[in-house]
């Protein structure tokens, strides 16, 4: 008997990208309870067997495998857990596994610059809401990102501003309310999480309607969950070198686990300053949704990325699966950006309120540090 589950009907110039992707890091082995699983490319394909010789070994427990293969978890959300042990070779090799694995189990194909389908659509289009439904969804879909301008008033952001600065002034390390990054002048806040359950200012700006027509185009039935997955949050970018999560490397959001939960979801960025390089902005990779990331992606030359800049009022929308990253700022850092998300009803059978894939993450900023 295998353990591996039936293969879906795969491409095979995606077969052998993924198989390229794990030239380097050898064959792997799968130790779930009594039973074996080893996988080792070959010749374009990938072949399976029941030897337990793999280059590298990873022992784990039937649920985590299970979790596994149905993309419910990551590599690295089983690894944060405590889940994996190695008795040879060691994550890199897991995680140069990652794409293939989600080709093989899900049909997920690996992402391909040279293959990204753009319809003719700019990438760096500025949208506004005067744009139908139909085109803002079509620019969303065939980008995984959207820029929609002037969605806001200046007064109404510096309402929302000055409700930031009031929670700001309250947010404390461990807390469970904010994230804190580690820089050379101590520890300073870089994310309001469940922001919107202690303001009724940032709770109206939630459920306000342009928010609602933004976060329903690819799907009517999605919807805000205020009370779990860390609700809606603010993220203030904090200038210069820090150790933790305020500048986060290229990623998907379902990149700690969660995809088979509540991929695709929407997310909307309240611009409350504006961004810039210098500010700390946001890079989209056009295209990219729907697809896996190769774990080093940031080490490619070629990589078609798009910068986002915002004034104050503007909104983004992404796919939470589209590959993005959120760089040092250039200068004087001082993003503020309130993402709020909709979610496929599917969230709510699996997440309790309060829970969250990046509860694994919250409150350990040493750890979060050497990740990134
Ligand atoms: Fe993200």
């Amino acid at each position: 008997m295998t353990l591996a589950p039936p293969r879906p009907a795969l491409d095979p110039a995606d077969l052998a990208a993924a198989t390229r992707d794990v030239r380097r890091a050898g064959s792997l082995t799968f130790l779930i309870g009594d039973a074996v699983l080893t996988y080792r490319a070959q010749d374009g394909d990938v072949l399976e067997s029941d030897q337990p010789d793999g280059d590298a070994a990873v022992r784990l427990t039937p649920q985590s495998w299970s979790d596994l293969l149905t993309q419910v978890r990551t590599p690295i959300g089983l690894l944060l857990a405590g889940e994996l042990a190695f008795e040879r070779g060691g994550f890199d090799q897991l995680a140069a596994w990652d794409r293939t694995l989600r080709l093989l189990h899900n049909g997920t194909p690996p992402f391909d610059p040279d293959r990204a389908d753009l319809k003719g659509r700019d990438p760096r289009a500025a949208m506004t809401l005067d744009d139908s439904d139909e085109d803002l969804r079509e620019q969303l879909q065939t980008m995984g990102y959207l820029l929609v301008k002037g969605v806001f008033s200046a007064q109404e952001m510096s309402l929302a501003n000055a409700e930031v600065d009031r929670l700001a002034a309250a947010a404390a390390p461990g807390d469970n309310e904010s994230w804190f990054v580690d820089t050379d002048e101590g520890q300073q806040l870089c994310r309001l999480v469940y922001a919107t359950r202690r303001s009724a200012v940032l709770q109206f700006l939630e459920q306000d309607p342009r928010i609602r027509r933004l976060g329903t185009l690819t799907d009517p039935t999605l919807k805000p969950a205020p009370d779990r997955m860390e609700g809606t949050a603010v993220l203030l970018k904090v200038p210069g070198r820090t150790r933790g999560l305020s500048n986060i490397p290229w990623h998907q959001d379902c990149g700690m686990g969660g995809h088979a939960i509540f991929c695709p979801s929407v997310s909307m960025g309240i611009q409350l300053t504006g961004s810039s390089p210098e500010t700390g902005n946001l890079l989209m990779v056009p295209g990219s949704h729907g697809q896996t990331l190769h774990h080093q992606w940031d080490k490619r030359a070629d990589i078609p990325v798009v910068e986002v800049n915002t004034e104050p009022g503007d909104v983004t929308v992404h796919i939470q699966d589209v590959m993005h990253a959120s760089p040092q700022p250039t200068a004087q850092g001082g993003r503020r950006t309130m993402y709020v998300t909709h979610y496929p009803g599917t969230l709510w059978d699996s997440i309790g309120p309060g829970e969250a894939y990046n509860d694994l993450i919250r409150n350990r900023t040493a750890e979060v540090g050497a990740l990134a």
